[in-house]
């Protein structure tokens, strides 16, 4: 990638202005987007209950404090700087940098996190559907179990929504930063906060929904294990898209005058209410109704939909649960696909509208064997589907090797100086030793442990 295409980034790619955001507050509500997708709500909550409650919550919040803000802040940062795509952002602190390996690995990650991310969106949509017409309606743990395997096995229908949901996300991206994702982000965002507390407003009268909370919040230190706190590190780093391009890309278009340090304080107290807010949603109304804490799709389309359907007004519930967990994935697809609309546009001159079309394309079929893989055409690796092995190479490996390799660039190779003079433009005071440290040490410390634990195995 650094032939004469590098030397063309000079001319060509530079011809090519990026667009810029219209309002911090625009900025702020994309990112926060990018970061409250489908692991604050399926994975966050049954995380926290399974390791130590409060001490888990407490465990996330401290590594948001010294790994997810100065992360997200060094990312955005060399966006700005750069002013461009996640790519030639290396290259253009660093004119042929062999860093730019970085930038690469981050696509390729995001390339490949959309492309199972849309299948498991595309469930969730087809569930909006489903809720809507009734087909949920008072049915049970285990006949909800049976109609989602019996949906997921099915041989064409979740390629359809699939499909369905990268238009979606298509559509948005084709807009452009201001009038594509700002507008839509500034719509959507607000109304997923709204629904999310609707639904735990209604869940926190339950009967006996209080004891779920108590297990929530009070903290169990005896289950915080050497697993919990990577737990915790992982969910931070997924949360925040770090070692994805998409900051980078973000902040790319982000005006001189802005506060990153704020911007970035603002954006991670989102993501924590919004994980404690569906934490308080989900561990609660599994303990009013005795069902087992779980995470992931059990929870989604089973547990959650079966509580949901039992109290009043559980239709009206239950489709405003699967509103409000489309468009949390939604805001994160944008975000995924404009780090690779981006990088074309830019890098390989192709207009918006066509990158747009073609990047969801070519991720809807790569993305064909995650929505097969629990039908009769699924590929099994190592007794494991095709999407959750996708999904553990890149969270285990990829995305840890990208972060690693971009914290220790910003760190060591750009440096904490020139850094931090991109990050004082626009900004009040902000812990600027603490911000260096974070970078050059805690951050690729963190991040080679996740890394090393991925490689062993360990989970
Ligand atoms: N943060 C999103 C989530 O928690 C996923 C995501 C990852 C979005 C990386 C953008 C980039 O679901």
């Amino acid at each position: 990638m650094l032939d004469s295409a590098a030397v063309a980034a000079g001319t060509g790619g530079d011809a090519r202005q990026p667009e810029r955001w219209g309002s911090r507050f625009g900025f702020v509500l994309a990112t926060a987007g990018s970061a409250v997708g489908l692991g604050n709500i399926w994975r966050f909550p049954s995380a926290a209950a399974e390791n130590g409650g409060g001490a888990f919550v407490a465990l996330f919040l401290l590594v948001i404090l010294v790994v997810g803000v100065p992360g997200l802040m060094a990312e955005v940062g060399l966006g700005r700087r750069a002013g461009r795509n996640a790519l030639d952002a290396f290259l253009a602190v660093r004119p042929g940098t062999p860093w730019v390996v970085a930038g690469a690995l981050a696509l390729l990650a995001s390339f490949l996190v959309l492309s199972y991310y849309a299948v498991i969106a595309g469930w969730v949509l087809a569930y909006v559907f489903k809720a809507l017409s009734g087909a949920l309606r008072g049915l049970e743990v285990p006949a909800l179990r049976e109609t989602y395997a019996d949906f997921v096995r099915h041989p064409w229908q979740p390629v359809a929504w699939q499909a369905g949901f990268l238009a979606l996300t298509a559509m948005v991206v084709v807009g452009g930063v201001r009038r594509g994702i700002e507008r839509w982000s500034r719509i959507l965002m607000p109304g997923l906060v709204v629904l999310l507390a609707i639904l735990a407003a209604r869940v926190l009268l339950l009967d006996g929904a209080w004891e779920g909370l108590v297990w929530l919040f009070r903290p169990h230190w005896e289950d915080v294990s050497g697993r919990a706190v990577l737990r915790a590190m992982g969910q931070v780093f997924f949360s925040f898209g770090l070692g994805m391009g998409v900051m980078i890309t973000y902040g790319s278009y982000l005006d001189r005058g802005e506060d990153i340090h704020r911007s970035a304080v603002y954006v991670a107290a989102a993501d924590v209410g919004v994980a404690l807010l569906a934490g308080a949603v989900v561990i609660p109304a599994l303990f009013a109704f005795g069902l087992p804490i779980e995470g992931g799709a059990g929870l989604l389309f089973a547990t959650l939909p079966a509580v949901l359907g039992q109290t009043p007004f559980g239709d009206v519930l239950t489709v405003a649960f699967f509103v409000m967990v489309t468009i949390a994935a939604l805001t994160s697809a944008i975000s995924l696909l404009e780090a690779l609309v981006a990088f074309m546009d830019q890098r390989l001159a192709i207009p918006r509208i066509v990158a747009s079309l073609a990047a969801t394309a070519a991720v809807f079929l790569a993305g064909l064997p995650s929505a097969l893989a629990q039908g009769p055409w699924g590929i099994v690796i190592d007794g494991r589907d095709f999407l959750t092995v996708v999904d553990t190479l890149v969270s285990d490996v990829l995305l840890p090797l990208a972060g690693l390799l971009t914290a220790l660039f910003v760190g060591w190779v750009w440096g904490v100086a020139p850094a931090l003079a991109e990050l004082r433009q626009g900004a009040g005071w902000f812990p600027e030793r603490l911000w260096s440290l974070s970078v050059r040490l805690v951050i690729p410390l963190t991040v080679g442990t996740i890394l090393v634990a991925g490689l062993l195995g360990v989970r």
